[in-house]
Formats: C-alpha cells, structure tokens, sequence
C-alpha cells in the first residue's frame, strides 16, 4: 500500500519519509515522492531507496519479499548469501540487490536507486 505525499522537506526534491524508529531493520515504507511511487527499506540498520518498478518487465518490484538467495554452485553444496539483502519481484521472482538494484538474474539489468541520509537526528530523507 502507497503512502501520499510525504512531507516535504526542503526544495531541490529531497523528503523526509520517516524518522529512523519508524522504520525497523527488515521493514520497507513505500511512498509516493513528486510523483514517483519508492520503496525505501532499512536493511541491517542501513536505509535504502529504490523506485518501484522492475526494470524487467514493469512490476511492482518494492512489493515483494525481503529476501536472500541460493548461489550457484559447481557441486551439490547448498550456498545461502545476501540474506535480507534482496528484494524479490512479485511478478516473476527476479531478485535484485536492495542496496545496488543490481539483478542478480540478467547483470545487464539495474533497479533505480536513490541516495538516502539520515540528518537531523533521526530524519531519514530520500534525494531524488
Ligand atoms: S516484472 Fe519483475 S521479474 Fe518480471
């Protein structure tokens, strides 16, 4: 579900979306910014911004799950890595890096990131 408008904070297209506390390791908020539907997500304590939309084929990439994956491997070894650093697009399951949008399934492929600081003490703001 998309949030309205967050409020604006300064001109130049930057906003604040949360204070720090709102929004907890392994959460997303997903919020509409001058027209722009984001996701932003605290992975591990660390905030992150990604448009939402999958550069695959369109779908509603923010909305899917906070995951991690299984590496190939060249034997029968089970590889389990980027654990809660991934999001999974609903529409196909394409996994792409929540701190990068790099896809791990066609490398040519990225999600649009966006910077995100934390000032003021807790206000965690996202520049687009
Ligand atoms: S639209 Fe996202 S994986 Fe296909």
């Amino acid at each position: 579900m998309t949030d309205q408008v967050a409020k604006k904070r300064r001109s130049h297209k930057q906003f604040v979306v949360c204070k720090v506390a709102d929004l907890s390791p392994g959460q997303r908020k997903i919020v509409d910014l001058d027209g722009k539907c984001i996701g932003l997500f605290n992975i591990k304590g660390q905030f992150y911004a990604l448009l939402n939309y999958c550069p695959h084929n369109g779908g509603a990439l923010c909305q899917g799950p906070i995951t991690g994956t299984a590496l190939p491997t060249e034997d029968y070894e089970f590889v389990y890595s980027y654990e809660e650093a991934l999001v999974r697009c609903g529409w196909h399951g394409w996994e792409f890096e929540i701190a990068t949008g790099k896809c791990l399934v066609d490398t040519k492929l990225k999600a649009k990131t966006y910077q995100v600081t934390v000032e003021n003490g807790g206000d965690v703001v996202v520049h687009i």
